[in-house]
Order: C-alpha cells, then sequence, then structure tokens
C-alpha cells in the first residue's frame, strides 16, 4: 500500500488540504505560549465574552445536571418555544416553535446548513473567520460582496445591488450570510438599510442566513432583524455564546420562517446522523436564558454599558493618533485600519496584515487577528481587535453598584477595563514609534 501514497498529504480530502486551524483559535495558542513564558499578553485576539453566565442560568444548568438522556435531534421542545417566542418578543417576527433548530453552537448550524444547501454562497468581506473555511470543506461555490472602510464594512444596499447586476447566473439558488452587529467590526446595519437589502433580496430570490449572534449586545438594546422586512426568506441565528456569556456551553440556535421548514428538516437529517443531539443539561438551563425576564434583561443593560463605554474610549485614543477606526454599535470588536501608517510600516519591513499582528505580538504583547483572516487582501493593513481582556465578573459587580440608568462614572473604564486601555496605548505607541 504504502507504494501507492505519496504523503499523508494524499490521504486528505482534498477540499481540506491547506486549510490550518480556526484562525481564531490559533491566535489564542500563539497568545497562551507568550503568557507560559511569562509575558504580559493583551488578549484582543479571541472574541469571547469577558461576562459571566447569568447567575439564574447557572442555577438551572446545576438543577439541570441530572438530565441524562438523548434528545430530541432539533432540540428540547420547552427551549423551542423559548426560542421561538424570544424571536417574537425580540424581533417582531411570527416564528413557530417547529421551525426552531437547536445545535451545539451556531457555528455547527451555519456548518450543516452550508452543507445542506444546494446553491451559491454569498459572503460579506470583511466577515466571520468561519463562513469561508467551511465553504471551502464543502467545495460550495462562493461569491464576495467586498465592503471597505467608508461603507462602514458593512453591506449597504449599493453595494448589494451592483453584486446582483454582475451575477454570472442570476437564477441559480443562493444564500447570503449576514452578520450584524458584526464581527470583525462592531457596526451595524441601520432600519433604513435593512429595508432596502430586504427589497433587493425579495425581488432577487436570495435566502439569507442572518447571523445575529451579537443582536442582543447591540449597545442601545435596540437591534433590529432583517426578519422584519424579509420574514419569508430570512433565517435568525442566535445562541448562548455572545449575550449570555456562554461560548464553551455550545449552544446555537436557528429560527427559520414557516415556507423554509424544508431545510430544517434536511439539517436535521445531517444531525441525526453526526451529533444526534445537543447536551441535555445545556439545552434545559437554555431555556431559561430564552424566556429572559428581568434579571436576563439587567445583566444584559450592564454588559452593554460597560462594552459600549469601553468601545467609545479605545476608539476615541486609537482615532486620535490616526487609526482609522468607526463608532462601535454593538458586540466587542473594532476593525483597525492602519493605513494611515502604511509607509511607516512599510519601512518596517510589515507590508502585510499577517506580518503587522506577528510584529505587534512579539514588540507588544498585544494580541489582534489579521485581517486577512476575515477575507480581506493579505496587503491591507488592517486588523481586529475584540476588547475583552478585562475581568468581566468584577466590572459587572461594580457597575451593578450604579443605579442602572446613570451612565457610568469617567474614571469606571480606566478602573475596571485598565488592561484594555493599556494594550490600545501599547498600539499606539509601538506604531508612532
Ligand atoms: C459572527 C459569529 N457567528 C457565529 C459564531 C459562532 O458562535 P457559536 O458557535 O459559539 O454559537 C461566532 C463566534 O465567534 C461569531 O462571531
Amino acid at each position: 500500500m504504502a507504494h501507492l501514497i505519496k504523503s499523508h498529504e494524499d490521504l486528505i480530502n482534498p477540499h481540506i488540504r491547506g486549510l490550518g486551524i480556526s484562525a481564531t483559535l490559533a491566535i489564542n495558542a500563539r497568545s497562551k505560549e507568550l503568557i507560559e513564558q511569562g509575558k504580559t499578553v493583551y488578549r484582543f485576539g479571541l472574541g469571547q465574552s469577558p461576562f459571566p453566565v447569568p447567575d439564574l442560568v447557572v442555577s438551572a444548568l446545576k438543577l439541570n445536571a441530572i438530565q441524562k438522556d438523548y434528545l430530541p435531534v432539533r432540540g428540547l421542545q420547552q427551549l423551542r418555544e423559548a426560542v421561538a417566542d424570544f424571536h417574537r418578543r425580540k424581533d417582531e417576527v411570527d416564528i413557530q416553535p417547529d421551525c426552531v433548530l437547536i445545535g451545539p453552537g451556531s457555528k455547527e448550524l451555519v456548518f450543516l446548513l452550508q452543507l445542506v444547501f444546494n446553491g451559491e454562497i454569498i459572503v460579506v468581506s470583511p466577515g466571520w473567520v468561519s463562513y469561508v473555511p467551511q465553504a471551502k470543506i464543502l467545495n460550495n461555490e462562493l461569491s464576495f460582496i467586498h465592503s471597505t472602510f467608508e461603507a462602514k464594512w458593512q453591506l449597504t444596499p449599493k453595494l448589494f445591488s451592483d453584486f446582483l447586476k454582475k451575477r454570472n447566473h442570476p437564477d441559480k439558488p443562493a444564500l447570503m450570510i449576514l452578520n450584524y452587529p458584526g464581527n470583525p467590526d462592531g457596526v451595524s446595519l441601520t432600519k433604513e438599510s435593512l429595508v432596502e437589502i430586504a427589497a433587493l433580496a425579495r425581488a432577487h430570490h436570495i435566502f439569507i442566513l442572518s447571523d445575529e449572534i451579537y443582536g442582543q449586545l447591540d449597545h442601545k438594546g435596540k437591534h433590529i432583524s432583517l426578519a422584519r422586512f424579509y420574514p419569508e426568506g430570512t433565517i435568525i441565528s442566535s445562541g448562548l455564546s455572545k449575550w449570555c456569556g456562554a461560548g464553551g456551553w455550545r449552544l446555537g440556535t436557528f429560527a427559520f420562517p414557516k415556507n423554509m421548514k424544508w431545510l430544517l428538516d434536511g439539517m436535521a437529517i445531517v444531525a441525526s446522523e453526526t451529533y444526534t443531539s445537543v447536551s441535555a443539561p445545556i439545552q434545559y438551563a437554555a431555556v431559561q436564558a430564552f424566556k429572559g425576564g428581568i434579571e436576563i434583561e439587567e445583566y444584559l443593560w450592564q454588559a452593554r454599558k460597560i462594552l459600549a463605554g469601553l468601545g467609545n474610549e479605545c476608539v476615541h485614543i486609537l482615532r486620535a493618533a490616526g487609526v482609522k477606526v468607526h463608532d462601535p454599535v454593538g458586540g466587542f470588536y473594532l476593525f483597525l485600519d492602519f493605513s494611515n501608517f502604511s509607509q511607516r510600516l512599510h519601512e518596517r519591513g510589515i507590508k502585510s496584515s499577517s506580518q503587522l499582528c506577528l510584529q505587534l505580538l512579539d514588540d507588544t504583547g498585544v494580541a489582534l487577528l489579521q485581517g486577512s483572516s476575515f477575507y480581506r487582501s493579505e496587503e491591507e493593513l488592517t486588523a481586529r481587535m475584540a476588547y475583552v481582556d478585562f475581568a468581566g465578573p468584577r466590572a459587572l459587580a461594580a457597575a451593578r453598584t450604579i443605579p442602572l440608568h446613570e451612565q457610568l462614572p469617567d474614571d469606571f473604564i480606566k478602573t475596571y477595563c485598565h488592561k484594555v486601555i493599556k494594550g490600545v496605548k501599547e498600539i499606539v505607541q509601538w506604531l508612532t514609534k
């Protein structure tokens, strides 16, 4: 046998060859190495919520540790009801419980969707790191819509309509993935844009996967779902990972319109032959999270207040130094554009976003994730910063001592998120040295 095989590469499915491990995990691994060597690392690479899981939800998990049975492949009925109700309440869309699918993280659900859907996948750049590797693993036909700093890194109706005019096969079924508030940009789509995007998608029969995993972390609590304007063609993606601080619990949700249930059915078949169902205790606990209530709303309110304050402070420092960056609207990311420093960086031998992030990490301990991981060109000097390296439980406890409707005091961010501010100042010093 050995003589037939040239190398181990030959034994790997060709669609997987050449792909590295997920970029976010790689930067985290490198940061860990530096920490083990005793260096201070500003962990702005991995986008993980700094906040603890709400007490109410933790208690529900403890109570349900005894749940040991396999659950239905599509998810626990009570949870599907709570998720449907959540979207009715929050997004004003009529989702039926039997149109909800529960999965082990929304990442897995995006993958299953890309596997089951037979058509073109349209992705906006910059976009979340995993959409495209997933499409490549599945050998899907991929199209990109490239956004710009001026368009706030998001899809605009103009970019969408220009793309639609140039499509090679306008009749081919297509699924576009939209993410807002966005990773990597922290910007969101306005109501006006959503209305226009919905009209274009409807006219051109484009299905939308609306990745709203950061929806509840809109800094003003005013997230609007595209499903409000295009209910018949939009799947809403959410989960516990971001707004509930429970990324490691691995629970994601997809909510389908009734007329797209055929896609859910296809995904459930694959799920039944692969992971069977999501961990039972986690699903029971998630019911509590999606049911919401005062405790959850108070938690979200505090989280938003802290993230907004910190995001704005970071932008203030970075912008004053000449870094191009947009005001954050939701989530906990900033997409930094270093083009104003390109000449200086070129002189220092830094000509790509990967080189930039590597050199910055080695020189200062600041871990950012290179723009090329978000489908930007290697030469574009952009990078994502996740402003999450602070003690979330401590910041949350401190915020709770301040009356709910009052703003955080001036020194709050400096006191409770000082490491993030220090890291941002390190970036500025490094750029201007
Ligand atoms: C935009 C976006 N979508 C989806 C996910 C996947 O989240 P999970 O699989 O934890 O639900 C993430 C996680 O970072 C994300 O940032």
